[in-house]
């Protein structure tokens, strides 16, 4: 089992907490970055701190919820090496792993029910990248 670190802001932390458990329930080893409670924080601090975590080779995935999942993809993208995407439906989060090697999942609490993040969630997770045409293409943003 891959290891997950997962953040948010507070908008972002009843999901959070609840994706937390519900992949520990799966046996994954999760990470939780905070925030800790719903008491008001900002966002891009939980983004850097869960992607400084990745770069440093500390787990593989990183799940990062706020409000949007906007403010959350934004500041992620900022680092090199951090490909993060805001996935809203499971078929993006398929493609997000398939074409673009995505290593972040960012998702919006207050638009995604937790039944249809888990999917969206389950989905990152199991599915590959590619390879092939995509790697040179992944290969390009980092240049
Ligand atoms: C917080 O109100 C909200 O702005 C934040 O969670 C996020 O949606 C920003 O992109």
């Amino acid at each position: 089992m891959i290891k997950i670190a997962i953040a948010s802001d507070h908008a972002g932390f009843e999901l959070k907490s609840k994706l937390r458990d519900y992949l520990k329930d799966k046996g994954y080893s999760v990470t939780d970055l905070g925030t800790d409670s719903d008491k008001s924080v900002d966002y891009p601090e939980y983004a850097n701190k869960l992607c400084s975590y990745l770069l440093k080779g500390e787990c593989e995935k990183g799940v990062l919820i706020c409000g949007t999942g906007l403010g959350m993809s934004i500041a992620a993208n900022r680092h090199k090496g951090i490909r993060a995407a805001l996935c809203t439906i499971p078929e993006y989060a398929k493609l997000s792993r398939e074409h673009n090697n995505a290593n972040v999942l960012c998702l919006g609490a207050r638009f995604i029910p937790f039944e249809q993040a888990t999917v969206i969630l389950d989905t990152f997770l199991s599915t590959d990248f590619e390879g092939d045409r995509h790697q040179r293409r992944v290969d390009l943003l980092d240049k």
